[in-house]
């Protein structure tokens, strides 16, 4: 397959801030409709996926929908026929990412997880250096993902049956990471979760947690991730650093602002420059290169497999901030 006729479903933040331009920019790719439950959101042609569905033409689904219908819309557009590319968290249980895997392997179609940090050249970089043992064995990663999450009261972020919350939203991008630097899934979980904001509170949806996951050999990655960070002090703030047996990585999205502002009553934000973030071709990349997987021409970069490997981390990472205990994993789902 040369050409690509792609269909989006729901034509949100990230349909419109990085999904539709990526789109416009991978070659060989054409976006043929779209749909979104509200009718009047830009652009969306089609209310039902079912409908979307009967359309002529369609090779691909693009879903960029909320989490929580990311299984029910993949297992149905891959049992249409289609090639799926869904968002991040893959799904929210162990039990609808299986059951989404199994559902490509029925069909025999195509299915990929948008795992964005994968394809961001900062952490690429960073998987390189690990990769040609320039820090030695990475013995340990710690990694912050902190924002404000400028989410209104009601929307679907803040109700944790429907986002996960914090720990599933930044938390899912964090497992796959630690998992991709160490090239090994993780064996033991511990966390713990706070309902920090106001709003937060009112729905009993965690907004920060401390999530750390035991990988074979005694190594080990440190997270922390919210969505109560101060407002103030930056758009979004992000830290890496891996230390090996040999050296250390690191990374902050400090070093991507140019430029600090202080003034009086407010330390000014080390805003997040457009300029050197990798943001917009993180997408083109992406989606480009699931286009070549499905054409044959590469291998992925990141397999349904792995994301699964993820849900299951923060699967577990739940358990244990329920119950105060480190949770065992048992190396892996069968799928
Ligand atoms: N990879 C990344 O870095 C990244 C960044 C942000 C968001 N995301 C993921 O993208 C997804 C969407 O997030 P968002 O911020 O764009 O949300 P959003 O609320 O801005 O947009 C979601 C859209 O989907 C529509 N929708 C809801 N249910 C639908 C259904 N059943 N069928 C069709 N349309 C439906 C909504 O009306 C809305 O327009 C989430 O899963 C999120 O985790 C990923």
């Amino acid at each position: 397959m040369s050409e690509f006729n792609v269909a989006i479903v729901g034509t949100g933040g990230i349909y419109r801030l990085a999904h539709g331009p990526a789109w416009r920019r991978v070659p060989r790719a054409r976006v043929i409709a779209t749909c979104d439950i509200v009718a009047e959101r830009a652009e969306a042609a089609f209310t039902r996926v079912e409908d979307l569905l009967e359309r002529d033409g369609i090779d691909l689904v693009d879903i960029c929908t909320p989490s929580d219908p990311h299984a029910p819309l993949t297992t149905l557009a891959l049992a249409a026929g289609k090639h799926v590319i869904c968002e991040k968290p893959m799904a929210l249980t162990p039990t609808d990412g299986l059951r989404m895997i199994q559902a490509a392997r029925e069909a025999k179609r195509h299915l990929y997880i948008g795992h964005t940090r994968r394809f961001d050249t900062r952490w690429a970089q960073m998987k390189a250096e690990i990769a040609a043992g320039r820090i030695g064995e990475p013995v340990a990663v710690r990694r912050t993902e902190r924002c404000w999450g400028a989410f209104p009261r009601g929307d679907w972020h803040w109700e944790r049956a429907r986002s996960g919350g914090v720990m599933v939203d930044l938390g899912i991008h964090v497992a796959d990471l630690f998992a991709w630097f160490f090239d090994a899934e993780p064996t033991e979980v511990y966390a713990k979760a706070l309902a920090v904001r106001e709003e937060a509170r009112e729905t009993g949806c965690f907004d920060f947690g401390l999530i750390q996951l035991g990988f074979p050999g005694g190594r080990w990655g440190s997270m922390e991730v919210s969505w109560a960070h101060p407002k103030e002090y930056a758009p979004f703030y992000s830290t890496t650093e891996v230390i090996g047996t040999r050296g250390k990585l690191a990374l902050s999205d400090r070093h991507a602002s140019p430029m600090t502002v202080i003034t009086a009553g407010a330390i000014g934000v080390p805003q997040y420059s457009p300029l050197l973030s990798s943001f917009p071709e993180t997408f083109v990349d992406e989606l480009g290169h699931f286009l070549d997987c499905i054409a044959g021409t590469a291998s992925p970069r990141s397999t349904p497999a792995q994301a699964l490997t993820a849900v299951r981390a923060i699967a577990a990472a739940f358990e244990s901030a329920a119950s105060g205990q480190p949770v065992s994993l048992d190396g892996g789902a069968p799928c």
